[in-house]
């Protein structure tokens, strides 16, 4: 949905703003839609839907800043995260950050170039028995290793 300048192409949100022509108060799913489209909310996308719904930018901030489910920043269509609480980091963690940054070149809190992956490090899901617990776009897998892990990551990203 990006053009080589940067510039976000906010012609797909029309077809959005059709959807929910007829409602007002339709802030949350239209917040919701657009981020299935971007994979986040663009400040453009954002300004873009306070003008349409003739709210101020600052409420539009204030929902999308106020719901866990809403990302102000770019973020990859999938997500790995690594835990890497006590449990998780002595059982290996740290060899599958190393294998992760060397297959795709990010390291944690970064999306790759194309916008397919980001990775994220949380802090014990609770399922330490199965440490070193990894979460690919919701689906937790548990006693990871580095060549399982890339796999795996290849294959998801590869699915769509
Ligand atoms: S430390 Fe990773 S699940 Fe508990």
């Amino acid at each position: 949905m990006s053009r080589g300048n940067g510039a976000i192409d906010l012609s797909p949100m029309e077809e959005v703003f059709a959807r929910y022509a007829d409602q007002p108060n339709a802030l949350i799913p239209i917040l919701q839609q657009t981020q299935a489209l971007y994979g986040y909310l663009p400040r453009e996308a954002l300004e873009r839907i306070a003008e349409r719904l003739r709210i101020s930018l600052a409420k539009v901030y204030g929902v999308a800043t106020f719901y866990a489910q809403f990302y102000l920043e770019r973020r990859g269509r999938h997500v790995l995260k690594l835990c890497d609480g006590t449990a998780c980091h002595v059982k290996g963690t740290p060899t599958l950050l190393v294998a992760v940054e060397e297959e795709f070149n990010i390291g944690p809190g970064e999306t790759t170039e194309d916008g397919q992956l980001t990775v994220e490090i949380v802090y014990c899901l609770g399922s330490c028995a199965l440490a070193p617990v990894a979460v690919l776009d919701e689906r937790v897998m548990g006693r990871m290793r580095p060549e399982m892990l890339v796999r795996r990551v290849k294959r998801q990203i590869g699915a769509r």
